[in-house]
């Protein structure tokens, strides 16, 4: 396997440097579509920090969160390994603190842990939080939060929504106290869609898009694996800036792939799963709560939209139904950016697919 290494974000990394060297004001929300490289960009720029941040990193994406303790499970690092070897090294909460490393989970002592599951209350876990960044900063060093996927707590609820308790404590965390960079990373362009119409949030959070590499970018990086011009053009035309499947080409390619058939299956499998996609709608309909509303989808609108993608690849977020606006992203088919209010397929590949979908309906 060809290591392909970390390639470019050279503005959004100069951004993320700007919000750093500043003391924390405002919440930064990182989005972009699927695969895009935001977890990529970010443990990259962690490993780049100097030695006094202290980043705070917690990956959603792979937890289950379906109630409260779930979510402190998933924020504090007390599986039983840990939990042994600190009782043994990390006894009282200053060791625990002086401890920290560079990039870690949020360490946890045994006498806290009891008090943060206590009565299902986020502020314990949060109050926390807030006495361990303050151990940080007044060892000299400067506590970042990072959660990424934070959309999956957008269910949560604890004697109501979580992530408004949630959305509070990042303010606390920036605006209020000053005391910890916050950056909140997500996919999911629907709860970016949330959180900017949330008047709460409104002043007190910038927001920074992590897209797919554009023309320049995807031709310097197949450029560095010596590919040619005729092999560089077919990869844009197929699947555009889009990171994931950049990396995937080259991968096959040096393993002696040819770069069509490879394009050809995965163009084949995503024009399949819409196809099943928009012939599972027509046949048994489909539904959405928006608002706590039941609402039905339409295949013929759900066509119509799609239908909008084949002479243009960008188009204005409401000349959309909401129904299929919100279905079509959520299949991870369309992507919205609720600050540019544009809609556009989630790659090039699904602009593609979309277009070939088209053709039969
Ligand atoms: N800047 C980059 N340089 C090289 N490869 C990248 C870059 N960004 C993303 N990738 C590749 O794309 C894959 C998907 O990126 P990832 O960061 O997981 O996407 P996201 O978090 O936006 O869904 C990564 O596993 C990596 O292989
Ligand atoms: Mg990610």
């Amino acid at each position: 396997m060809m290591e392909v290494t970390f390639h470019d974000r050279k503005p959004e990394i100069k951004e993320i440097m700007d919000i750093l060297s500043m003391k924390p004001r405002l919440v930064t929300f990182v989005y972009g579509p699927i695969n895009s490289g935001k977890t990529e960009l970010i443990t990259h720029l962690i490993e780049q920090l100097p030695e006094d941040y202290v980043v705070f990193y917690i990956n959603l994406r792979t937890k289950f969160l379906a109630s409260y303790d779930d979510f402190i499970e998933s924020l504090f690092e007390m599986e039983m390994e840990t939990y042994g070897s600190m009782r043994k090294q990390k006894e009282t909460f200053a060791e625990l603190v002086s401890g920290v490393t560079k990039v870690t989970g949020i360490p946890i002592t045994k006498e806290f842990i009891d008090y943060v599951f206590k009565d299902n209350k986020p502020k314990n876990a949060f109050s926390y939080m807030i006495k361990l960044f303050e151990g940080v900063t007044h060892s000299g060093k400067q506590p970042v939060l990072v959660l990424d996927e934070l959309q999956k707590i957008g269910d949560v609820k604890v004697n109501g929504p979580l992530i408004y308790e949630l959305f509070n404590f990042f303010i606390d965390l920036t605006k209020e106290l000053h005391l910890c960079h916050v950056f909140a990373v997500t996919s999911d362009s629907l709860f970016i869609e949330r959180v900017y119409s949330e008047a709460m949030l409104s002043e007190r959070c910038k927001y920074l898009l992590v897209d797919d590499f554009d023309y320049k970018q995807t031709m310097d990086l197949l450029e560095g694996y010596g590919w040619g011009e005729r092999e560089k053009e077919i990869a844009w035309h197929s699947v555009g800036g889009k990171p994931v499947s950049l990396v995937r080409l080259i991968n096959e390619k040096g393993s002696e792939k040819k770069i069509e058939d490879v394009i050809g299956s995965m163009f084949m499998l995503r024009t399949g799963e819409i196809e099943t996609r928009l012939k599972l709608v027509k046949e048994l309909g489909d539904e959405m709560m928006i608002c706590d509303k039941r609402c039905d989808v339409h295949h013929e609108k759900l066509v119509s939209a799609l239908k909008m993608f084949v002479t243009r690849e960008e188009i204005g977020m409401n000349e959309v139904d909401e129904v299929s606006k919100r279905y079509l992203v959520k299949q991870n088919i369309l992507f919205v950016d609720p600050l540019s209010k544009t809609l556009k397929p989630q790659s090039k590949l699904n602009l593609l697919a979309i277009r070939d979908v088209m053709k039969d309906v």
